[in-house]
């Protein structure tokens, strides 16, 4: 079990639990994590097809990066970019770091980490796919990546959204049975106030979000 050093703050003591569940979480999981999220982690590959159709970008970070799975479609489709990837599990770090030796990877913690610092340079596009769902202050991790993004950049998001075209009873069962792994689906409200463009998968299951760093 975890237990705060009496040093620690609240946020520390909250970040390091978060960060020992993780690591308990996909220690065993990340192995067999791309086959059994295929089921149910929808509208990723159409939202990587589009990053990979839009030429405009050179760089690109994946907060939440898991094994390194999207990275490796995008890699596929814009060799000639760069892309690093971030996350708070050490345990998908090193899986990622051994299945993406062409990328860059660091530790950290999507509410603050220094993406310069991690990537060496301020990235082009900041990837966030079915990651929001499971931070502690997911606004605060927007709201900073929105600051880390180079002049013209944007962020882009896939995640579960309000779930509100389901019948009440599989919103409710979908919802008990997320939280169990510490995922709570998005509200719309989370964008309020941040320019952003937002689009739903079928029955509002998911979302797919673009926010640009300027607002034009
Ligand atoms: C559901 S997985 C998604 C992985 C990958 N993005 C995908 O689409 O397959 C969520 C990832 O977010 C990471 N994560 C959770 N909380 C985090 C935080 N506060 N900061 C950075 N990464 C975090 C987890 O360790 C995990 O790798």
């Amino acid at each position: 079990m975890h237990t705060p050093q009496a040093s620690q703050t609240p946020i520390d003591a909250a970040r390091q639990a978060h960060r020992h569940f993780l690591n308990r979480y996909y220690g065993i999981s990340r192995h067999f994590y791309d086959l059994t999220r295929k089921a149910f982690l929808f509208g990723r590959d159409s939202l990587l097809t589009e990053l990979a159709l839009d030429t405009t970008w050179r760089s690109l970070v994946e907060i939440g990066v898991g094994t390194g799975r999207n990275l490796r479609v995008l890699h596929h489709l814009r060799p000639d970019a760069k892309f690093g990837g971030i996350d708070a599990s050490d345990q998908m770090l090193q899986h990622a770091r051994t299945r993406c030796p062409w990328a860059t990877f660091a530790h950290g913690f999507a509410e603050d980490v220094d993406y310069l610092a991690a990537f060496g340079q301020a990235p082009d596009r900041i990837l966030f796919s079915y990651c929001l769902s499971m931070f502690q202050d997911p606004r605060t991790a927007l709201e900073h990546a929105r600051q880390q993004l180079a002049p013209f950049g944007k962020i882009a998001i896939v995640d579960f959204a309000d779930l509100g075209g389901l019948p009440r009873i599989a919103q409710e069962s979908l919802r008990r049975w997320l939280s169990l792994f510490h995922v709570t689906p998005l509200q719309t409200s989370l964008f309020d106030g941040l320019p952003h463009t937002l689009r739903f998968g079928p029955t509002r299951y998911y979302l797919c979000a673009t926010l640009p760093r300027d607002d034009h």
